[in-house]
């Protein structure tokens, strides 16, 4: 199959679609590879590199384009890139079409067929949305630490003190795969930790991996605002799969916190958890609200896109192999995971929740393959 990869052209986004080791594996397994010139450049690898692992160079990205069977991307396309769609083509990106009918559009009239990371399942597990859950995880305890600084308009608290001094205390809201790797860097700098949750199974599972070094609490309005209170970092990581984030951290609780205390609100993609959230960018990702430091950045993997363009291609390189290697209906029939990231199928929407989102009429993929 012949594979393309192009720059991502979406603000302040620097992950690429492919490593060169994913190219390296790509033509290892009797594929060509097209990579826009400088596509790598911002994740840290060079065009010689792509070059070593196999790839041909392109110059401009509307080349790949028109050249590729199946592109391989991060963020979904933008509208300039909509002209450069072919029918037939594989997209293998982040698509989030729930919340883009224009794009929806676009892809169902270029007969595209797109492949969505956000909607690949294996049992209930997302492959290809977890490891960008576990970096926004760690490095939310990495920028609350760094908030927490006086310059930046925080208390100017250590996370771990020092001998004789208090240490400070981090409040998690949700233990899922953000608040557990929030957890993990928390306790490794030697903060007090608190986590909240309200599934107890998962309570039971976090207090088994960090034993006494955390406190687990059942979350419900009073814990909450009994926790915040004595706070110095509170990390919003809370989700309720297909519905609104609950609003947890509430305007209220506001005054009653410590002055140059810091909100992360990890959950800000999904609506966020705080009353007082509002979405932020890597260039000006913080605002203070009563004296709380909020950082509400809607795509916090983008401050570390060497590790999180790795992490991604980690994940999704496996199902881009099958793809490449069967056809995306081959594929499609004899893996579960890949079939649930078909959203768009030649001018058919065939993801339930997308349809359902913009209603469209949904077309069940095994009909049309
Ligand atoms: N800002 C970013 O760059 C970024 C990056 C990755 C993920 N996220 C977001 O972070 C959020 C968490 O993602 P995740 O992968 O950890 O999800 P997850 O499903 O693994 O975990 C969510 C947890 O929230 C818990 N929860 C639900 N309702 C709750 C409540 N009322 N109180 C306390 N806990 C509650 C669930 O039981 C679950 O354990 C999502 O909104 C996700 O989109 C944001």
């Amino acid at each position: 199959m012949k594979i393309g990869c192009v720059k991502e052209i979406k603000n302040n986004e620097f992950r690429v679609g492919l490593t060169p080791d994913n190219v390296r594996a790509y033509v290892a397994a009797g594929h060509h590879v097209y990579m826009e010139k400088g596509a790598g450049i911002g994740s840290g690898f060079a065009d010689n590199e792509y070059v070593d692992a196999g790839a041909s160079l392109i110059d401009n990205a509307a080349d790949v384009w028109h050249l590729s069977d199946m592109m391989i991307k991060v963020k979904e396309p933008l509208p300039e890139e909509y002209s450069l769609f072919h029918e037939g083509l594989i997209l293998y990106t982040y698509l989030h079409l729930a919340a883009d009918k224009e794009q929806m559009d676009a892809l169902l009239d270029g007969k595209v067929k797109a492949v969505a990371y956000e909607t690949i399942q294996e049992d209930r597990f997302l492959p290809c949305l977890a490891p960008m859950s576990q970096i926004a995880g760690r490095l939310s305890i990495q920028e609350g630490a760094k908030y927490l600084e006086k310059k930046f308009g925080g208390e100017g608290i250590l996370l771990a003190g020092v001998p004789g001094t208090p240490k400070a205390n981090v409040v998690i809201l949700g233990g899922g795969t953000v608040g557990m790797n929030a957890c993990k860097i928390a306790v490794g700098m030697g903060a007090n930790v608190t986590i909240l949750d309200v599934n107890l199974k998962r309570l039971e599972e976090l207090d088994n991996m960090f034993g006494a070094h955390i406190q687990t609490l059942v979350s419900n309005d009073s814990n909450v605002e009994r926790v915040v209170k004595d706070a110095d970092l509170v990390i919003g990581s809370v989700l309720i799969p297909g519905g609104s984030t609950p609003k947890l951290f509430k305007k209220k609780y506001l005054p009653e916190m410590k002055n140059g205390a810091v909100f992360v609100d990890v959950a800000i993609d999904q609506g966020g958890c705080g009353e007082s959230s509002h979405v932020t960018t890597h260039d000006d990702p913080v605002f203070i609200e009563d004296g709380v430091v909020h950082y509400c950045v809607g795509n916090m993997p983008g401050a570390v896109p060497r590790t999180s363009t790795i992490a991604l291609t980690n994940a999704t390189l496996k199902y881009g192999l099958m793809i490449a290697k069967d056809g995306l209906e081959e594929a499609s029939k004899k893996n579960a995971a890949i079939y649930s990231g078909v959203n768009c199928y030649l001018g058919k929407l065939t993801n339930k929740n997308v349809a359902l989102a913009h209603g469209y009429d949904f077309t069940e993929l095994s009909e049309m393959i």
